[in-house]
């Protein structure tokens, strides 16, 4: 994982396949060194086909501003095209929109997600963080990933949002459904799952314009009655892409950074000793191993000639972040995991427009509950051997299939 020796790197390099999921460091090394804009290719669910990797850090934040990579309808072209209807959708979230029609989505949305509307959240958080751990503590053994990590952000967002809670299990089940055929190349997406999820957003926004709540959904249909005008299909697929990019990337930062704390026993103790550390901490593990591999792809508007390489227009264009976050340009000893390190200006967020909408409600929730975890928790430890850890192959994800740990 260190990417100190270096495997066997097998050409396509291939985003979401099992040999990059298994070396993601050694392949991202591999290409900044080598091959800083790589044709390879990316395998995943809705997608199968070539795409341009670009992996340092000046260059992905170069390529984030620059207008002549603009975003494509979900991921690219050639994916619109072979996508189910129902997903069709997810073209109108505001992650692929560009200038004017990205900055009216965005401004939409952006009231509860200011740093102040966020620290109100605060004691929430550490209600559900703490009401989570008194029903596990008696518990041998706990998947810290689905018990613990995944519904303290999932109840959050969805209380933002307006999911009523006895809905919450079945989007969960959509969307892991989704994301499930990812990363095999048999590319088996449940179309019956993303049907009943679409078909699902659609109801449950029927029923807040019945009956309104206090919530952000409610919120944005009367911004709709009130001349905003979101067509139906931009509402839904804002509802997706809030809950989906609320929980699924949070809950694996929070398992990602527990990994990473428990590989680096020393970090661990400076950090139980240092509560006040919490805030780099989370900070590294988005550097070091962040739950979002890469920036939705972008497409080449004309041909673009860098590093020696002409990348033809229409190609799709991926900033691989992930490699940037280890860019020995920027970060010294980059595959060292270092809660103090500072300045620490990783891409994690993203970059640009698109930066991350959710960045501090993210980083809040990692640190309160990592707080309450690990002042409950003297002596937390994993309850396998660490080899069994794996990460998954979801392309553009990074995440453990699970994380048995006994709380102790
Ligand atoms: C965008 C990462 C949590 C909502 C992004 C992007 C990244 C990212 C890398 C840029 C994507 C691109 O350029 O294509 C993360 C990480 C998170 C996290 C690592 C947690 C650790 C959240 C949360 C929300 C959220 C909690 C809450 C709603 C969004 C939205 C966008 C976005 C709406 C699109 C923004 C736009 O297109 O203007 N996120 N995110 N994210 N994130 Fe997050």
């Amino acid at each position: 994982e260190s990417g100190a020796c270096a495997p066997e790197v097998r050409h396509p390099i291939t985003l979401g396949s099992p040999e990059f999921v298994a070396a993601p460091q050694a392949h991202c090394t591999w290409l900044r060194t080598h091959a800083p804009v790589y044709r390879g290719r990316i395998d995943s669910a809705l997608v199968d086909q070539d795409v341009w990797i670009v992996s340092r850090y000046a260059d992905c934040k170069s390529l984030l501003t620059d207008d002549r990579f603009p975003r494509s309808p979900a991921g690219g072209p050639a994916i619109a095209e072979g996508m189910p209807d129902h997903l069709r959708l997810l073209s109108e979230s505001m992650i692929y929109k560009d200038s004017h029609e990205h900055r009216r989505l965005r401004r939409l949305v952006a009231k509860p997600f200011t740093p102040r509307a966020i620290e109100r959240l605060g004691r929430r958080v550490s209600e559900l963080a703490h009401g989570l751990l008194d029903e596990l503590e008696s518990r041998e053994v706990v998947d810290l990933r689905s018990e613990f990590a995944l519904p303290v952000p999932m109840t959050v967002i969805s209380e933002m949002v307006g999911v009523d809670e006895a809905d919450r299990e079945r989007f969960h089940r959509g969307i892991q459904g989704l994301l499930s055929g990812m990363g095999e190349s048999e590319r088996e997406v449940d179309h019956d799952e993303g049907a009943a999820l679409a078909e699902f957003v659609r109801e449950l926004i029927e029923r807040r314009r019945r009956a309104p709540g206090d919530d952000l959904l409610t919120g944005l249909i009367q911004a709709e009655e009130q001349g905003e005008r979101l067509a139906d299909d931009e509402l839904a697929a804002m509802v997706f892409t809030l809950v989906t990019a609320g929980y699924e990337t949070t809950y694996n930062l929070i398992t990602n950074a527990v990994v990473a704390l428990l590989d680096h026993p020393d970090q661990l103790a400076l950090l139980r000793a240092d509560p006040a550390l919490m805030g780099s901490a989370v900070e590294e593990a988005v550097r070091y191993l962040g739950p979002v591999q890469s920036s939705e792809a972008l497409t080449a508007a004309e041909d673009v000639t860098w590093h020696g390489r002409t990348i033809p227009a229409g190609s799709l264009v991926l900033p691989l972040l992930a490699a940037a976050n280890h860019d020995p340009a920027v970060f010294a000893a980059p595959e060292t995991f270092d809660i103090t390190r500072g300045p620490n200006h990783h891409l994690g967020f993203g970059h640009g427009e698109h930066f991350c909408l959710g960045a501090n409600l993210a980083r809040m929730e990692a640190r309160v509950a990592l707080d309450a975890l690990l002042r409950r928790n003297p002596g937390l430890a994993l309850a396998v051997d660490r080899e069994q850890l794996a990460l998954e192959a979801v392309p553009m994800l990074v995440r453990y299939r699970s994380l048995p740990v006994h709380l102790g």
